[in-house]
Parts: structure tokens; sequence; C-alpha cells
């Protein structure tokens, strides 16, 4: 007898329903098939194609450069790689910004041929006509707050956001605000704990923390930076699982040395 064990898909719903029963959400980034098929299968809740594609794949200084076509590449690529896992989509700088109606279009670019299962989006209250728009096509959004790098050459600096009062206060309006447009999740990017442990406790939808601390109802992390294969990135909220940097220097170093001494191929690695 074969047992068909069927695969619980993870859904906008069941992130709810997690924040509901306290459970916390764990997130990460992917950018291809391989990786995705990984992580997935490690049973990660949602995987982010991050607009950080721009960064850690094609070595752009920002997010800004990558493209809507760059962003859907990536993002078929790790749809085709899960089974599980909820996939979001960064819609990258420039894509949604002008006026709703191309915010709409480039969402639904990104559903109609990547086949993924929402959209992510920075910002509050200025892009509220974009997130309500996207949402008449029956589209997810995700929100984005805090540090938000599109915004890096506004801001000047990666450093922590929201520290000062009023910056506070209008971070907390936006998060409210998001969940009244219809947001089905928040991200929180690198802003003291105490304030994102209190926009979690003043809305319903699930906030998900980088950099954000522990009071918030799940976490996100670079894949690539967690894996400690991006070396030369030391924030205090990285913790490092792995140092790929070292041990595939090590393989890579291995191999070339195993080419030039002959020593690979072998007699059973040949035909
Ligand atoms: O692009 C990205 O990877 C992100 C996460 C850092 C949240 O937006």
């Amino acid at each position: 007898m074969s047992v068909h064990k069927e695969i619980k898909k993870v859904t906008t719903n069941t992130l709810h329903e997690m924040k509901k029963r306290g459970e916390k959400i764990a997130m990460l980034t992917a950018y291809d098939y391989t990786m995705a098929k990984i992580i997935d299968s490690s049973g990660v809740d949602v995987i982010l194609v991050g607009d950080s594609a721009s960064n850690v794949m094609a070595g752009h200084e920002t997010t800004l450069p990558i493209t809507l076509d760059q962003m859907i590449y990536h993002a078929g690529s790790v749809v085709r790689g899960c089974s599980r896992a909820l996939v979001i989509i960064d819609l990258p700088f420039g894509s949604y910004q002008a006026n709703s109606k191309e915010a709409l279009m480039s969402a639904i670019r990104i559903m109609k041929e990547s086949g993924a299962h929402g959209v992510k989006l920075e910002g509050g209250a200025e892009v509220k006509e974009s997130i309500q728009r996207i949402l008449t096509a029956g589209i997810p959004v995700m929100g984005h707050l805090g540090l938000t790098p599109q915004s890096i050459y506004k801001f000047g600096t990666y450093t922590v956001r929201a520290k000062e009062e009023e910056e506070a206060e209008r971070l907390l309006e936006d998060a409210k605000l998001l969940e009244q447009y219809g947001c089905f999740a928040l991200v929180l990017e690198k802003i003291p704990a105490a304030l994102a442990t209190k926009v979690a406790e003043s809305i319903s939808i699930p906030v998900i923390g980088i950099g954000a601390g522990g009071g918030v109802d799940g976490q996100v992390l670079v894949t690539h930076d967690m894996l400690g294969m991006t070396h030369e990135f030391h924030p205090r909220f990285l913790r490092r699982y792995l140092n790929l940097y070292e041990s595939m220097g090590t393989a890579f170093q291995q191999y070339i040395a195993d080419v030039k001494s002959k020593d690979f191929p072998n007699e059973k690695e040949q035909y």
C-alpha cells in the first residue's frame, strides 16, 4: 500500500493563525531553485524573494538597480523549488511608486509569470493607493517599514531607524494604516526592539522582524548572511549559523590543488 502524504501548504491564513496562538514565523530569503528547495524542505514558513538579490546575487551596492524582469526570473526559479512555504516577492524600486496602475501591473506580472503567492513593498501612507489597487486584484500584500533600503539615498545610512519619538510615532501610525489597507503581514527592519514589540501588540496582522528584537511574531534573515557567505557584513542582529565563506573557500582550494596535482580525476572518476 502506498501512503500518500499530502504537504500542508503555508497560506496567509496559516500565518494569522500562528500569530493568534503565539507560534513564531520563520522566514528566509531565496533567489534560486536549488537554495529554495533546501530551505523549503527544511520547514521554513515563508520564503522571500527579496530585492536583496540586487546585493547578494548581482553585487550591486544597493537594492535600487534590480529590475522587475530580474525579480521575476529569480521568483520563478524559487517557486519551482518550493512545495510548502508561502513565497512572497519584493516589488523592486520603480515598479510601484509612480502610480497605482503601474503598481498593479507590476504585481500582476510577478504573479502570472512566476507563480508566487504575494508581493511585498516598502512604505506606509505614501503607498496607500498602490497597496489598495494591488489588493483589488486579489494579490496578497506584505508591508515593510523601518529601514526601507529602497530609500537609502533619503536616509543616507543603514543605521537603526525610528529612535526618535516623532519617527517612532509615524511608524506605529503607518503600521496601523497598513493593517487597515488590508496587508496580510508586515516586515519591520532595524528599529528598536521596544517599538517593534509595541507595533506587534497593536495590530492583528503578523509582524516579522529583521533587527527588530524578539517581541515580534516572526523573524527573517537574508540566507546568504546567516550562512556566512557574505563575510564582510556584521550587523548586531545577524546570527551566523555557518561560515560558508571559509568552508567553500577551503573546498575550492582543495579542488584546485587536486586538479593541479593530477589527483582529480582518479581511475574511479572516469569512464
Ligand atoms: O530584500 C530583502 O531581503 C528584504 C528582507 C531583508 C526583509 O526585504
